[in-house]
């Protein structure tokens, strides 16, 4: 459990617990009515890939920074493995434990900094992570934390926002996303600023290409991707090395 954190890393992180405990209400609606409920679909693909482990009765699957709960809960539609959901926003989590009863679910919610894990070496057989590895301060570190604890073949399956691949479409999508999304994510949440930080971190995040080097240095194989919606998003798959 590496606990080998800068005081910058500690001071981003802080900052970014606080902006999701700011949004977490709202966070939901945003999400569904700024995408057009597209990333609904994004998170079913997530299962899909991981419909082996998820068929596995003896598997052990988290879902790192799992905010509200949509993708765990996601991946435990028709799954026999067990899902584990952790994340440091205690807001947010909140709203993930709550969504339990309303989907006859018992998914376990853990508060904890997804850079700096509990879980013992080898725990999973799986490990996905939505939206969130743009948001950690150190995204190798993160990397290496989900390496730590997956067993060796293990998954990882990262859904992230990307770099649109469609040249004209690249820039209507930036013109959305960078000018259209935060004035109505600021007005309806109250917090212009966490919406003006969704476009500025996707822009500081590495491309598709660049991904898949940071999981493959990372003791990663058979690294590869999927673009989503002309690559506004990308689903990186990776097996933990043998
Ligand atoms: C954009 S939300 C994504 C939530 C969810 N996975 C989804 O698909 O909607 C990002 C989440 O990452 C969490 N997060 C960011 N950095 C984290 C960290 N270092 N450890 C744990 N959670 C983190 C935030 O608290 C927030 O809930």
């Amino acid at each position: 459990m590496p606990t080998d954190r800068t005081a910058d890393e500690l001071k981003h992180a802080k900052a970014v617990r606080e902006m999701f405990s700011g949004i977490a209400t709202k966070y939901d609606f945003l999400n569904h009515f700024l995408s057009a409920n597209i990333d609904k679909r994004w998170r079913r693909l997530v299962a899909q890939k991981l419909k082996d482990v998820l068929e596995n009765p003896n598997a052990l699957v988290l879902d790192v920074a799992c905010g509200t709960g949509d993708l765990s809960l996601e991946l435990q539609k028709n799954a026999r493995a067990k899902i584990f959901g952790t994340d440091f926003c205690r807001p947010m989590l909140d709203i993930a434990f709550n969504k339990n009863a309303k989907n006859a679910s018992d998914i376990p919610y853990i508060e904890a900094d997804g850079m700096n894990l509990s879980f013992a070496n080898e725990s999973f057989d799986a490990v996905t992570i939505a939206f969130g590895l743009r948001n950690f301060s150190n995204w190798k570190k993160g990397l290496r934390e989900f390496q730590r604890i997956l067993k060796p073949g293990g998954k990882l399956i990262i859904l992230e926002f990307s770099t649109p691949v469609i040249p004209g479409f690249r820039g209507m999508f930036q013109f959305y996303f960078s000018t259209i999304l935060p004035r109505i994510g600021g007005a309806v949440s109250g917090s212009r600023g966490a919406y003006e930080y969704l476009p500025d971190s996707v822009s500081k995040f590495p491309d598709q290409k660049n991904l898949v080097r940071m999981i493959s240095e990372t003791g990663f194989s058979d690294v590869e991707y999927k673009n989503l919606t002309g690559g506004i998003a990308a689903i990186h798959m990776g097996t933990k090395n043998k």
